[in-house]
């Protein structure tokens, strides 16, 4: 009903086990992102709500985890009939067919309820305004409406991890390479001031005067809890627990170091969009490739695709469920690659290891991430 779009609401509730359970209750619904169908299933704790946003597609797959791990009820709506769904203590599945309680027309008006940005032009925001996006009544300047989209499209992409971050303490966060942290202020106003979590962010970046500056803003809009720092990711060492890692366009194998020292926190979930992705296509070499990596243009697309490819199976072989998606970028190129990965199995790690080597040696390739994470790899 997911897939074929009929699905008006559902609601899952009776826990399994209460003791320990990270929510109470999930609703499920349309919305439309982007101009595309998604089910957005939104988490209740107390009095918190979270929310992800997922694709018709990928629905079935959080609907059946959270039915085999955390619920024992469902009520789906559709305009044909409610669908009561019962899971026993032992795993036995009854299905109560009901008479319809929401028509056509309900599944209609879903379907065209657009979702709202997360930050709305018209409501002042302090850290747009002092980063000159938005002015004092909250309107945006006409040259920043593509940064405030960006900004709002990358607090989507946070809000649907959230889930995956622990419900029941602080939060650390590290956004590596943050240059002039737009997207770690907004993180900081999304998470602290509007989802009132309680939590630390660093920043770290190479550049002494982009960091002062950035030091300087937090300072001026108070943001105590977000703090700045010069240095290298590679040998930044000052936490010992980090649950999320951001790393946003550090350069080339900037962001391996970055995806290795978020392997080695165990940080619940990292948001990655690489840039620059060089070290490849020094390496890859194949002959049954030879028609496209003869061409400099196309050996240099490919080894960036590959880079990611690599990091992506390594972050699964490594404990990972790991996604690519589309980032839209305005300021560097027109479309990235977000590398979303959360703590979780992606499947049998011998065999994830497996696909890994045979596409590793096909291009003769040796990438920084692997030698970086040769104790948490299995052996060959
Ligand atoms: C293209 S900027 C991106 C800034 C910001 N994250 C964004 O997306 O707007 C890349 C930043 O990564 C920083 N960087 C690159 N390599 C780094 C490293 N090894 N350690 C710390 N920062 C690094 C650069 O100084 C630069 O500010």
């Amino acid at each position: 009903m997911m897939e074929d779009a009929s699905l008006i609401t559902a609601s899952l509730s009776q826990l399994r086990k209460r003791e320990g359970a990270a929510y109470t209750k999930v609703t499920i619904k349309p919305v439309e992102l982007k101009e595309q169908l998604h089910y957005q299933f939104a988490y209740y704790t107390g009095t918190k709500v979270t929310h992800q946003n997922v694709l018709p597609s990928e629905a079935a797959e959080v609907l059946t985890a959270l039915m085999e791990e955390t619920f024992r009820q469902a009520l789906f709506c559709t305009p044909e009939a409610d669908y009561q769904v019962l899971i026993s203590k032992k795993y036995k599945v009854s299905i109560l067919t009901k008479s319809p309680t929401k028509s056509a027309d309900d599944l209609m008006l879903a379907h065209n309820r657009k979702k709202a940005y997360i930050l709305e032009e018209g409501t002042p925001v302090p850290f747009l305004i002092e980063l000159g996006i938005m002015n004092e009544e909250g309107k945006v300047l006409a040259r920043k409406y593509d940064k405030f989209k960006q900004i709002n499209r990358f607090l989507e992409m946070v809000e649907d991890v959230l889930p995956h971050l622990p419900q029941d303490r602080a939060l650390t966060i590290v956004d590596f390479g943050c240059g002039k942290s737009y997207l770690t202020f907004a993180l900081y106003h999304y998470l602290a001031i509007k989802s009132r979590r309680t939590l630390n962010i660093v920043g770290l970046d190479l550049k002494a005067d982009v960091i002062e500056h950035c030091s300087m803003l937090a300072k001026n809009l108070n943001y105590s809890k977000l703090k700045f720092l010069v240095g290298d990711i590679a040998d930044y060492d000052e936490l010992d627990q980090v649950d999320m890692v951001v790393t946003l366009h550090a350069c080339d194998t900037a962001t391996d170091a970055a995806l290795e020292k978020a392997v080695r926190w165990d940080a619940s979930v990292i948001l990655s969009v690489p840039c620059c992705q060089h070290e490849l296509f020094t390496q890859v070499n194949n002959d049954v490739m030879e028609p496209m990596l003869s061409h400099g243009i196309l050996k240099e697309r490919f080894s960036a695709l590959a880079t990611d490819g690599i990091r992506a199976k390594l972050l699964d072989v490594m404990g990972y469920r790991t996604q690519l998606l589309e980032f839209i970028d305005m300021e560097h190129t027109p479309k990235n690659i977000l590398i979303r990965a959360v703590k979780g199995s992606a499947g049998d790690r011998e065999q994830l290891w497996r696909e890994y080597t045979v596409f590793r040696d096909f291009l003769s390739a040796s990438p920084y991430l692997e030698k970086a994470c040769g104790d948490l790899l299995p052996s060959e």
